[in-house]
């Protein structure tokens, strides 16, 4: 009886005096969770440990009023008042339902259920990076039209705040460049080959026993999750996205143990580098290893961290760092979400600032410098490697990215990785192409 007593009064909204002068309880945001996995359960879970807090900030009670689920039989814990239901109808018509939260896999349904939501009037946020890399453009359009905020900083980098940054920035900065290291189960993998001396699957098997990858990890580590969130930052730090089928994109699975341990012995580390940036009024992305350098932000992400450098006209070079997944920093996004949805300060549709291309933004690309690995193909390689034997058999060579393509096409059995950050060999190590 005491129990539930006590549960009545943390369940019941708290009083707020109406405009007339008299005590009415305080009306609530009332939301609905789709998919019920790890960044859903997530989701629940903070509203409810936080409830304090979203009351002091929004002023309002938040109530999970229905969660969507796909199999009905599984025991969710969830609080009987909540409805659990596998029909989406039952949710869109809710007397009350005011924020949409998504987190549910692949592109649909998950794009119908938003737009159908978006027309209803309600604020949407999503953690689904695959359907938003394709249909974000989409969704922002139609939030713009029904006056509605549209969130997804959980799509890029887990917990941390990257989009809210960027478009912070975007009040008077020029985005340059955007680097970053956006798959954490990939970054784990090359970060265990490299410190125990492991093999890439036997890397990838210690991932999957820590949860950190899928069985199917074809997503992470063949670069498709990473390019998915580079498309997204693209879009607000650009203004658009490169063609799809024009960026470059390679996993770490063909990677191996001897390769880093001889990046290791130059003073650099491999990493899985998506990056974005415009050149010649043309946005170019890759998502691909790359080698990298004490020097260079991303060199000390280890482990499942994601880091993103955003490199802008003012402010200079910005890097963040956290945790990209996981339960509580995913939800920890989506709630910032809710909080500017409902406040209104988060961005309605599609009125993000996007960066106006003008002449100076486009940089004349510079050359690159690009660490070529085959020490049995190395007779053969059509430069002057007078210098190669100090180099463990492999070469620097300094050329931009077309001199690379067609250096690739003529050297098939020769691996090519760009260096970024200060790399420093002497004059003569360094062939200029
Ligand atoms: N996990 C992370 O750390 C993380 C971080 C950032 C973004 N994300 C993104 O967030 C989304 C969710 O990830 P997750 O890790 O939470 O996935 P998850 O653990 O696999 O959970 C997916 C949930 O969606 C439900 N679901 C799937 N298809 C459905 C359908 N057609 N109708 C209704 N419900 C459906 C599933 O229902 P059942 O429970 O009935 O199977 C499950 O509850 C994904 O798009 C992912 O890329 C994840």
């Amino acid at each position: 009886m005491e129990r539930a007593s006590l549960f009545f009064i943390q369940r019941s909204s708290p009083l707020e005096m109406n405009q007339k002068g008299s005590w009415t309880r305080m009306s609530s945001i009332k939301i609905a969770i789709l998919g019920f996995g790890t960044v859903g359960q997530g989701v629940y879970k903070t509203i409810e440990t936080h409830q304090k807090e979203l009351e002091s900030v929004l002023g309002k009670k938040v109530e999970v009023a229905a969660v969507l689920i796909k199999n009905k039989e599984k025991d969710r814990g969830i609080h009987p008042g909540v409805l659990v239901t596998d029909k989406f109808e039952e949710i869109i018509d809710l007397n009350q339902l005011d924020v949409v939260v998504e987190a549910i896999v692949g592109n649909e349904p998950a794009y119908t259920y938003l737009q159908r939501a978006i027309q209803r009037g309600c604020h949407v946020i999503t953690a689904n990076k695959e359907m938003f890399a394709s249909y974000g453009t989409d969704l922002k359009e139609l939030a713009a039209q029904h006056d509605v905020s549209i969130g997804f900083e959980a799509t890029v980098a887990g917990g941390v705040p990257v989009i809210q940054t960027i478009q912070q920035l975007l009040n008077i900065n020029r985005i340059k460049k955007i680097e970053g290291i956006l798959n954490g189960t990939s970054n784990y993998i090359l970060s265990e080959m490299r410190a125990k001396g492991e093999s890439f699957s036997a890397a990838l098997t210690a991932a999957q026993e820590k949860g950190y990858a899928e069985a199917d990890p074809t997503n992470d580590v063949e670069g498709f999750d990473a390019f998915y969130k580079l498309m997204i930052l693209s879009e607000i730090a650009f203004g658009g996205k490169p063609d799809w089928e024009r960026v470059p994109r390679e996993g770490i699975t063909a990677i191996t143990r001897e390769q880093i341990e001889k990046a290791e012995k130059l003073g650099l580390r491999f990493k899985l580098i998506a990056s974005i940036q415009l050149i010649n009024g043309e946005i170019v992305g890759s998502v691909r290893p790359t080698l990298v350098s004490k020097s260079h932000p991303l060199y000390h992400i280890e482990g499942v961290e994601n880091s993103v450098s955003i490199e802008a006209d003012i402010v200079g070079r910005i890097t963040l760092q956290g945790p990209g997944a996981g339960m509580l920093p995913t939800a920890s996004a989506v709630i910032e979400d809710l909080i500017h949805a409902v406040l209104k300060t988060g961005v309605p549709g599609n009125s993000f600032r996007m960066q106006q291309q003008t002449p100076e933004d486009s940089q004349v690309k510079e050359k690159q410098n690009w660490l070529i690995l085959n020490p049995d193909d190395l007779d053969h390689f059509p430069l002057s490697l007078s210098s190669s034997a100090e180099l463990e058999g492999s070469c620097l060579i300094q050329a931009d990215e077309n001199t690379v393509h067609s250096l690739r096409q003529e050297n098939r059995n020769a691996s090519f990785f760009e260096v970024l950050g200060e790399f420093m060999l002497e004059e003569r190590q360094l062939v200029k192409l």
